[in-house]
């Protein structure tokens, strides 16, 4: 049974409270902080933790807390997190890990000086669907991944603090393609280095300083690329979709928008149906239990076990690192343009991974290149001579 003090009392940390505590749960929260003295006092009556307070210094430092759950606005990320390897406690932090690499690298630095357990808590690749496509991966399902397309679009976030730079370091390009560039390495392979992107960002539609819409693409040692889209102007709720390319098969994903559940409203059900949805009446699709479908309960049994058993969870303050670091990456080709080099200080993969090949032998002297089933019924089957490199094509007549 794990002690936990929960920092932030908003609206991730009401999705992890709910994951920890939930149902039989044997870990507890024994301390919630919240700048907010009487959300504070509220969070902690709902959920019956014994504790509120708005010292941050006073809920890490208590004796009996073990774990410490980041849930706080960016700018305060790397402070809770020093503060917690300091004092010698498991540390859980939020996504994105830093504004910057550069945060995210004292953070790394630290929890790993003070050798205390640490996990970044990148939910999306934990949510049901996620895992059981990783699962296939490895099994072979689609051969090896050359493409991934993931994409986080909503309508913006729903605090102030967002949408000021200096706060939140980034516009969309941060706060969500953190998640997408993930989702891809999880698909692509940890260990395969992320070596250039090349990026688009712009502020369209929201009245900001940072970008509100970007599109970018990350290629890895491998050959594979990962294509990012985000917008925090996108209408009509939460759309979280992933593709998977490989050279055997395909995966779709969708996490939100199309789950499996559609209902129509004539009247409206007048109330939340799930994050980010902008209707309550019409066709409605909503997530029947979010907690569960956006990984928040995969995720912190992984974690927590892992803390319990003395082993390395999913995803580590190395993995969130990495990923300030792809980010930084975009923003500089956002203003360049140009392809940009991923500066990884600490990479702890394959120095050099062999590039994706999957040539079919067809006999001796041919590679397949592919067959087709045509309407008039023949099969077409075309080969390259290896020697010469002449492309042919051979009907074949159906067989009866
Ligand atoms: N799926 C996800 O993983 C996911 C989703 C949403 C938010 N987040 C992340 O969670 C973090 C918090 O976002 P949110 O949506 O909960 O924001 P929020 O605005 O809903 O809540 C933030 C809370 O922090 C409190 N706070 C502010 N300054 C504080 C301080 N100095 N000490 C203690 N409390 C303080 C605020 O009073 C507020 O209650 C961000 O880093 C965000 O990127 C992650």
């Amino acid at each position: 049974m794990a002690k936990v003090a929960m920092l932030g009392a908003g609206f991730i940390g009401d999705f992890y409270t709910r994951s920890i505590i939930r149902e039989r749960s044997k870990d507890s929260i024994i301390v919630v902080c919240d700048a907010d003295v009487q959300r504070a006092k509220t969070f902690a009556e709902k959920y019956g933790i014994p504790e509120s307070t708005t010292d941050m210094q006073k809920a890490i430092t208590n004796p009996e807390v073990e774990i410490v759950v980041v849930g706080l606005p960016n700018n305060l990320h790397m402070e809770a997190v020093l503060m917690a390897a300091d004092a010698k406690k498991a540390v859980l932090c939020t996504k994105p890990l830093g504004r910057n690499a550069g945060e995210a690298k004292k953070m790394l630095d630290a929890v790993e000086k003070a050798g205390v357990f640490n996990g970044y808590l990148e939910d999306l690749v934990y949510t049901p669907k996620s895992l059981y496509s990783f699962e296939s991966i490895k099994n072979g399902v689609i051969g090896k991944v050359i493409w991934v397309r993931s994409r986080e679009t909503h309508p913006g976030p729903h605090s102030d603090w967002f949408w000021n730079k200096d706060i939140s370091g980034g516009g969309v390009m941060l706060d969500m393609g953190c998640h997408c560039i993930e989702i891809a390495r999880q698909y692509i392979g940890k260990d395969v280095k992320p070596v250039e992107v090349v990026c688009w960002a712009d502020t369209l539609v929201k009245p900001i300083d940072a970008e509100d819409n970007a599109i970018g693409f990350v290629r890895y040692d491998n050959g594979a690329m990962a294509q990012f889209e985000v917008s925090w102007s996108f209408r009509g709720g939460l759309d979280l979709r992933d593709e998977v390319m490989g050279t055997e098969g395909t995966i779709w994903l969708n996490n939100f928008l199309r789950t499996g559940i559609e209902i129509y409203t004539a009247g409206g059900k007048k109330g939340y149906v799930a994050e980010k949805v902008e209707s309550d009446q019409g066709w409605i699709f909503p997530v029947a239990d979010e907690v569960t479908d956006l990984g928040y309960n995969n995720m912190f049994n992984d974690m927590i076990s892992a803390y319990e058993n003395g082993t390395e969870c999913m995803e580590t303050f190395y993995d969130g690192y990495v990923v300030n670091e792809i980010m930084d990456a975009c923003y500089r080709s956002a203003k360049s343009k140009k392809w940009e080099p991923v500066n990884l200080d600490v990479w702890r993969g394959q120095e050099k991974a062999e590039h994706i090949s999957a040539f079919e032998e067809f006999d001796e002297d041919h590679l397949l290149i592919k067959e087709e089933l045509i309407p008039d019924g023949t099969t077409k089957r075309i080969l390259k001579n290896k020697k010469t490199g002449v492309i042919s094509q051979h009907i074949l007549q159906p067989s009866r």
